[in-house]
């Protein structure tokens, strides 16, 4: 994946994949600012075309009419305050199960991964390293526990002013790992040369200086190399 950017460097392409809440939508930010990258949260896009079937009283599990409206995807849902609720989080995950929905959202994410950032891009979501972009430099696995990843979500809906429970969003979180593990398109898996992080007992500057170790041993490696020949 790296190549040549437009500023002589080659670029970084980096894919983090995990469950829900399980970090990497924070940590993926925090590594793209430090090593000066685009960020591209790719869940905002199942999340955009879900909210989008939701406010057209449409039904999430209809594939055609949700590839429909992924194909015709309205960005400016990337903005809208009810993407990060629970309610767009499930439509997210039931039209995400698509293949249409997919092929529709997959140019988008690797043409993003080519060109966005001059030094390249770090791209979130669930099947960055398997499927998106299977050649991407450095590929993490991030993961959590569901009890710890519920506290996290929990916190910060609550913190956004959401009416929810504990219990209930500790049942969303279960509900959403089942479908997007079992899924027969692009399910929910580490990429086989994916660095595993789990961040059940991590804060999120352990979790920064973890990733950045293995990126940091990468971008040596890779200039080592270079050095050889
Ligand atoms: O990361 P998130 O909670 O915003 O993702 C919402 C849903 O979108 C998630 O349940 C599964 C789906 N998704 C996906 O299938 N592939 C991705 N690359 C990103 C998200």
């Amino acid at each position: 994946m790296s190549k040549e950017s437009t500023h002589g460097g080659e670029r970084l392409v980096i894919a983090i994949d995990g469950p829900a809440a399980a970090g990497k939508g924070t940590l993926a930010r925090r590594l793209a600012k430090h090593y000066g990258l685009a960020f591209l949260d790719t869940g905002a896009l199942y999340r955009a075309v879900g909210l989008a079937m939701l406010r057209a009283g449409l039904d999430p599990d209809d594939a055609e009419a949700a590839e429909k409206v992924a194909r015709d995807l309205d960005l400016s849902l990337l903005d809208d305050p009810a993407l990060r609720g629970i309610k767009a989080g499930e439509a997210a995950s039931k039209v995400a199960r698509h293949p249409g929905v997919r092929k529709a959202l997959l140019r988008f994410q690797r043409d993003f991964a080519a060109h966005a950032g001059e030094r390249g891009a770090v791209l979130d979501g669930r099947d960055i390293g398997t499927v998106v972009l299977p050649d991407a430099d450095v590929k993490l696995f991030v993961t959590a526990s569901p009890e710890v990843r519920a506290k996290r979500r929990f916190e910060e809906l609550r913190g956004l002013g959401r009416d929810v429970t504990f219990d209930e969003v500790l049942a969303a979180v279960r509900e959403r790992d089942e479908r997007d593990m079992n899924r027969t398109e692009a399910p929910l898996r580490p990429a086989a040369d994916a660095h595993l992080l789990d961040t059940s007992e991590l804060d999120i500057c352990a979790a920064f200086r973890a990733a950045r170790e293995i990126i940091d041993a990468h971008l040596k490696a890779k200039a080592g190399g270079r050095a050889c020949t």
